[in-house]
């Protein structure tokens, strides 16, 4: 698949895009307004050049990177796609609303992917005619750095899509690891409650931030702290996916803790706000 689309510009659909262009793919980036284009397109500009400072990528090679990404407003312009990827809002009613419009308008076969964190691959699916040829493709943040793409089939999904999707992921110099979906998937289902924990942990005076953070990552291994990887993450988004977890299984093991509903209601969202485990100046 050469033409990729991308719906929504923001933190994962300029990576995509940038990822997507920057392995030889043609994209169209749609957003809902030109004032959003350019500032998606400046942050593409600004992470390509950033390759080009370092001596990876000559200043040709960026310009041939953003030669590849035509913009738009027009849902009518993603006819062309072979995929669109989308990467709006985590809202189970916009995505759906937006998967309806997408399968009214892309070319038949045309597979339409999510890069959800947590929403149904099957509700999406659902909302469309074309349930075999809808899939998840979830991308990790920062998209050009990471090197996994979660795919999720939802219940219709078929091979086909997913094959196709696992070639693209490969294409986009990325290594897919193919799961089903349930509440979750795996990355979230495994790493929310974790950083659910450790968040009981401040709450209950256990330990503080930064001690829970050094046991993690010196006695584990890992390279950012959970409470460091929440503030990165967004505190209202790791709050959502508790959310999701917690009404997708019924169960309690997920119930967020209510320090963390707090920090939220208080607008403290982690590193975007400012503020969450730690302050974060300028
Ligand atoms: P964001 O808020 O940075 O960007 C979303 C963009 O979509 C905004 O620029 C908005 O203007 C645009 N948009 C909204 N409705 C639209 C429409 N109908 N048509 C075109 N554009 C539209 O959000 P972010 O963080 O990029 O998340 C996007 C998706 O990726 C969500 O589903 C999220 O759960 C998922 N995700 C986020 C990760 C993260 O670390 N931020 C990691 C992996 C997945």
């Amino acid at each position: 698949m050469k033409k990729i689309a991308v719906v929504g510009g923001g933190t994962m659909g300029n990576g995509i895009a940038h990822t997507a262009a920057q392995t030889g793919h043609e994209v169209t980036l749609l957003e809902v307004s030109a004032e959003l284009l350019d500032k998606a397109l400046g942050t593409i500009r600004k992470n390509l050049q950033r390759g080009v400072d370092k001596g990876k990528m000559t200043a040709e090679d960026r310009d041939a990177v953003l030669g590849r990404i035509k913009t738009t407003t027009s849902v009518d312009d993603l006819v062309d796609a072979e995929l669109i990827v989308e990467a709006i809002v985590e809202n189970l009613e916009v995505k759906l609303g937006l998967f309806r419009r997408l399968d009214q308008v892309a070319a038949p076969g045309a597979i339409l992917a999510s890069n959800t964190s947590s929403i149904s691959i099957t509700k999406l699916a659902a909302a469309t005619k074309r349930p075999a040829d809808v899939i998840g493709m979830h991308f990790m943040n920062p998209v050009p750095v990471m090197t996994l793409v979660e795919v999720i089939r939802g219940i219709a999904t078929s091979d086909q899509t997913w094959k196709k999707v696992d070639e693209l992921a490969r294409a986009m110099g990325k290594t897919p690891i193919e799961v089903n979906d349930y509440p979750g998937f795996v990355s979230n289902r495994v790493l929310m409650p974790m950083i659910n924990e450790a968040i009981f942990a401040v709450y209950e005076g256990v330990a503080t931030a930064e001690a829970i953070d050094g046991v993690m990552k010196l006695g584990m291994n890992h390279p950012m702290g959970p409470l460091t990887l929440a503030d990165f993450i967004g505190l209202d988004v790791c709050l959502a996916i508790l959310r999701v977890l917690e009404s997708g299984f019924g169960d309690p093991k997920y119930r967020p803790c209510p320090l963390l509903v707090k920090m939220v209601d208080a607008g403290w969202l982690g590193r975007k706000s400012g503020r969450g485990f730690y302050e974060y100046n300028g």
